[in-house]
């Protein structure tokens, strides 16, 4: 008989989304007339810009003429896209990216789980607790982690700790790790690390040869001047960092599917033999690979959201969603409720009344208000006492959820 991949088996129940859905699902069938408004899962809600649209159409009709056709692109994105991105996202930042240190993707969920396979098993990962579960389950399933401790830890992981008493700013490794994830804005928190902040953690890893898994799927939702689009403008990031970026919230993409990682020629590690290679072109092998590209339809979508009509109407979409975060955030407060991010990210933290258990507020929130949310738990031991509000609901809903959440939280 085969055997399994028993590294699987480490993990608790399903996936977090996939518990909420479940709980929901059962909730729903259970009380059919519910009114059930869902500001769990980080999905966008409103359409994709006309832009991108527009460019999509036009992608359709070429693929149906002979002479337009297109199949097989290059598995690392067509150039359409990869300069216009280098352009508006690192050049007119003073940052320089080669043309063959990116790679277009279907998404960076899909990055930033696969990114590990490139790093040795023998790898210290550190992650921030809470974190998004898909960079500590794909390093669990890889066998790079021990097993599940009674603490909701797993060993052999270092957890950067991070809560309202360290403003949500992990603190250095007190031992050295080889590889560092990072997110910033954050997910789940919505907080952000300031251009000091993220220094430390250059420094950190140009010091003991760590690499930075450094996600910045959310840099469309930054306002403050202070936190960093992109890590590379921090200096010497470009030989320890890998960024992930993502269309999803973006341009509204979450269906659509594109992303890309930006993997600089000067990050290395080491061979067992002591050579120094590029993750870049590991990365390169696993892509051409495992991977045959993002749909050429999906690409020109997303490369028109670079065109100025694109930049202005991708500028409303955030602002759209970013209204929702003010509306949370202010509801909350008024009812008393103490509330996190929402300022640089679509993500609202909140503190649960009375340091209610985050599952038993969500359970609350489901049952009697009918509004679905995000446990902390669900994100790591440190999230327990927390729990996260989507900003990316449509605004009639968004506006509804905060009066039944005033209505039942007011003091
Ligand atoms: C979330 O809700 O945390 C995100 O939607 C998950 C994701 O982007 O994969």
């Amino acid at each position: 008989m085969a055997s399994i991949n028993d590294n699987y088996l480490k993990l608790p129940g399903s996936y977090l989304f996939a518990e909420i859905g479940r709980r929901v699902a059962a909730f729903k069938e259970a009380h059919p007339e519910a009114d059930i408004i869902r500001l769990g899962i980080g999905d966008v809600t409103q359409p994709l810009p006309a832009a991108c649209i527009e460019a999509m159409h036009k992608a359709v009709d070429e693929l149906a003429n002979a002479d337009t056709f297109r199949g097989y692109g290059p598995e690392q994105g067509y150039s359409f896209l990869t300069d216009a991105i280098i352009e508006h996202n690192y050049t007119q930042r003073g940052i320089h990216i080669d043309s063959d240190e990116i790679f277009v993707s279907d998404g960076s969920k899909s990055d930033c789980g696969n990114i590990q396979e490139i790093f040795g098993l023998n790898n210290k990962v550190a992650i921030t607790d809470p974190v998004y579960p898909v960079y500590l389950d794909t390093n669990v399933m890889a066998g790079r982690t021990g097993t599940l401790k009674a603490d909701g830890h797993f060993e052999g992981v270092t957890y950067l700790p991070c809560d309202a008493s360290n403003n949500f700013a992990p603190a250095l490794p007190k031992e050295r790790v080889d590889m560092i994830y990072l997110c910033c804005p954050n997910n789940p928190t919505g907080t952000t690390l300031s251009r000091t902040e993220l220094k430390k953690w250059v420094d950190y890893a140009r010091e003991n040869q760590s690499v930075i898994l450094f996600d910045a799927a959310y840099a469309a939702y930054i306002t403050e001047d202070d936190v960093p689009r992109s890590i590379y403008e921090i200096e010497g990031a470009k030989d320890v960092a890998i960024e992930f970026r993502s269309f999803s919230k973006t341009a509204g993409f979450t269906g659509t599917r594109c992303g890309y990682t930006i993997i600089p020629k000067t990050v290395k590690g080491r061979a067992a033999d002591g050579t120094l290679v590029e993750f870049n072109k590991l990365w390169n092998r696993r892509h051409t690979t495992k991977f045959n590209g993002t749909a050429y339809i999906v690409q020109r979508g997303a490369a028109a959201i670079y065109t100025p009509d694109g930049q202005q109407q991708v500028k409303e979409l955030v602002g759209y969603y970013m209204e929702n975060a003010r509306i949370i955030r202010e509801g909350l407060e008024t009812a008393g409720i103490t509330a996190y991010g929402g300022i640089n990210a679509p993500y609202i933290w909140l503190k649960t009344p009375n340091d209610m258990p985050s599952w038993d507020f969500f359970d609350k929130l489901l049952t009697e208000v009918n509004i679905v949310g995000t446990p902390g738990a669900g994100f790591g031991p440190c999230g327990e006492g927390y729990f996260r509000l989507t900003a990316f609901g449509n605004r009639e809903n968004t506006l509804r959820a905060v009066e039944r959440i005033k209505t039942k939280f007011r003091i």
